[in-house]
């Protein structure tokens, strides 16, 4: 109920706000508040940081960091073993629990007894609800575990739901069997991996697509980082490869959470607001796509 009326709302905003409709349309990004309205009805920032091999105290402190910095969304899952750790920091950063943006993710191994596992998920978060839950993976059982989820919204526990790696086929095969259609999707992007077919496909469902190892992942930035073509529009607009990288995303209405234990990269992830990048310069960084997938999903 309380979900219909946040949509009601969000609808009729759109009908008597003439221009300002495109800020508050599902999917279209506010790139001067760097938020973006998603179909649940609630808003989510468009940069966060993600959590990805941040464990103990170095993800206490990373998101602790993130958190003053300004950052509103976190990315994390069961399977980085850390949610604890990200709870904690949101409940002791002193920024308002409803002003952070939590996404968490259910692993298939936890698919049989999906329920139990949200149950967990809260308890490790311990923040009271989850904003976002994901299937970290298609896997069996898992038109099973998104139905649990779909009652956990309805329960109030959960906010908004989605996947990760799921592309056109799955996703063909997954939206007819459930009800509420995901909010985000979360997939492998970079400027080497771009999935320029299936970024539209998503967009046009009115889901938001959101991108992991933005900055080609652990292993994988030297190469990134030190492209050419990147580092010619980072000089032409004095900011940084990283910088150039994550606003190009956005431009192209990816939301980006770049993994991070350094204050100053963390600092720097921020800044994406105060620069646009011309037409030449997107298609340019269209043109570095290589098909090139950083990790097996
Ligand atoms: N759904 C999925 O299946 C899935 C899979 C993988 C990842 N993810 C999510 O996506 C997030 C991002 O991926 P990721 O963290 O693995 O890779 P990433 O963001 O592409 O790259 C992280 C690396 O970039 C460095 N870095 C960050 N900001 C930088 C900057 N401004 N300048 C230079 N180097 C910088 C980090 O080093 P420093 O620590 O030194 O800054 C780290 O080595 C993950 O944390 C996770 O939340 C999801």
């Amino acid at each position: 109920m309380k979900r219909t009326l946040r949509l009601l709302a969000a609808l009729t905003l759109l009908a008597f706000t003439g221009s300002a409709a495109a800020e508050t349309s599902v999917g279209v990004f506010d790139l001067q508040a760097g938020r973006v309205m998603l179909n649940s009805g609630y808003t989510m920032p468009i940069n966060g940081l993600g959590t990805y091999s941040l464990t103990g105290d170095v993800c206490f402190s990373s998101v602790s960091e993130a958190l003053a910095r300004g950052v509103r969304l976190i990315d994390t899952a069961y399977m980085y073993g850390n949610e604890e750790e990200v709870g904690r920091a949101v409940r002791e950063s002193g920024v308002p629990r409803e002003d952070v943006f939590v996404i968490t993710k259910l692993y298939p191994s936890q698919y049989a007894d999906a329920e139990a596992a949200i149950e967990r998920a809260l308890d490790a978060l311990d923040l009271g609800y989850i904003d976002m839950l994901l299937l970290h993976h298609p896997g069996e059982g898992d038109v099973q575990a998104y139905k649990a989820m779909e009652r956990a919204v309805a329960a109030g526990k959960v906010h908004s739901i989605g996947l990760s790696n799921w592309y056109v086929e799955e996703l063909e095969d997954f939206l007819p069997q459930v009800t509420i259609t995901p909010a985000l999707v979360q997939n492998e992007i970079h400027p080497y991996y771009q999935e320029r077919d299936v970024v539209p496909y998503i967009q046009n469902k009115g889901i938001v697509m959101q991108g992991w190892y933005p900055l080609g992942g652990r292993g994988h930035t030297a190469e990134l980082l030190g492209d050419e073509t990147i580092l010619g529009i980072a000089a032409a607009h004095g900011k940084s490869a990283a910088q150039i990288i994550l606003r190009w995303n956005l431009q192209r209405g990816v939301v980006v959470i770049p993994g991070s234990s350094n204050p100053a990269h963390i600092q720097e992830n921020t800044e994406l607001y105060d620069f646009a990048l011309t037409d030449e310069e997107m298609d340019a960084i269209a043109a570095l796509d290589r098909g090139e997938k950083h990790d097996w999903y």
